[in-house]
């Protein structure tokens, strides 16, 4: 088997400036039916969120191309981020909440519709490998705070501080402010190197991990450290399934990132899945998310984003303009894929 490419388009406008401008879908997947350009990957095939999905995307290849199973896949895939200490959204490293503790949320789901999560976790670097644990030893779907670090510990894991210099530095600044008003983002948006739009190659938070192997099965992950400087106690749509993760094997997958509040009140990834199970390609269910995330949020704030990823059971794809991903097969030549943004 031939090399995979990582290939990435830069997620250069995400949130449409100004009053009334509202969330982008990125999506990647597809169907026979799509509008424009799919591409159709091989077996198996990853596609994650953001720049950072190309690492990621690459841990997951080593197991994918092996023919080991996709839920091995998006765990190995998951754990790449939520290791570099680089990254402030997912993870060690992750910024922390208004009170400077770092804490993560987790979930992850099978071809079986086996499911796991963590959401609050503290302490624990890997909150995807948490999420698996519960998923497999224990009779319950999510672990939230002390609970799931009790499980966590007691299951093995090893208790660190979550949070660097660099990210306690961060908040101190944060602190200086004394505001409270938490946004995706707002980690790079506020302290970063990129002061730009919030929608550059470095400006990124959840990374959602869909992956297909040479059976057919599909699984997906979804990690972050979640909002920055957010509520102690607050849990986005990562840990939840349905909002941030939904995996079905007779028809597809889907995942998010961006503000978990507005996915969490769509039911975003389950939408998007029972979308394509009614016949709509991937591209038109990420993109009937969003838009109905747009009609009800516009009152409540014009300046959000949200994007959606998905994938079909047969694994094509297509990508829109605005959202970062990253995505490799089996095949060994780059595509560039010309895609369109919305608001
Ligand atoms: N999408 C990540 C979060 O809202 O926490």
């Amino acid at each position: 088997m031939s090399n995979p490419q990582n290939f990435v388009l830069d997620r250069r406008r995400l949130i449409g400036a100004g009053a009334g401008a509202a969330a982008t879908a990125g999506l990647a997947a597809g169907a026979a039916a799509e509008t424009a350009q799919p591409v159709k990957l091989q077996l198996p095939c990853v596609v994650s969120t953001w720049d950072f999905g190309v690492a990621a995307n690459a841990a997951a290849w080593k197991v994918l191309s092996k023919g080991g199973a996709a839920l091995d896949a998006v765990e190995a895939g998951a754990r790449v981020p939520e290791a570099d200490l680089k990254n402030h959204s997912v993870g060690r490293a992750g910024y922390p909440d208004r009170d400077g503790h770092g804490s993560l949320d987790a979930s992850i789901m099978d071809q079986k519709g086996d499911c796991g999560a963590v959401a609050g976790l503290e302490h624990i670097a890997h909150p995807i490998s948490v999420a698996r644990r519960v998923m497999e030893r224990t009779p319950h779907v999510l672990l939230v705070g002390d609970g799931a670090l009790q499980f966590a510990l007691e299951q093995g894991f090893r208790r660190e501080e979550l949070l660097t210099p660099e990210s306690r530095k961060a908040w101190k600044a944060w602190l200086k402010e004394h505001r409270y008003h938490p946004v995706a983002n707002s980690e790079v948006r506020t302290y970063g190197k990129d002061l730009g739009t919030p929608g550059s190659k470095t400006n990124h938070d959840t990374l959602g991990m869909l992956a297909l192997d040479a059976h057919g099965d599909l699984s997906g992950a979804c990690t972050t450290s979640g909002m920055a400087w957010k509520l102690r106690g607050r849990v986005g749509d990562s840990p939840i399934i349905g909002a941030g993760l939904y995996v079905d094997n007779a028809v597809g997958a889907a995942t998010s990132t961006g503000v978990g509040e507005e996915v969490i009140r769509s039911c975003g990834s389950f939408l998007v899945v029972e979308l394509m199970r009614q016949g709509r390609s991937p591209r038109d269910a990420c993109r009937e998310a969003v838009q109905r995330i747009l009609k009800r949020n516009v009152a409540r704030d014009p300046d959000f984003q949200v994007g959606f990823l998905a994938i079909s059971r047969v694994g094509a794809w297509a990508v829109q303009k605005g959202f970062s991903y990253a995505c490799c097969d089996a095949a060994s030549q780059t595509r560039i894929v010309e895609s369109e943004s919305f608001s």
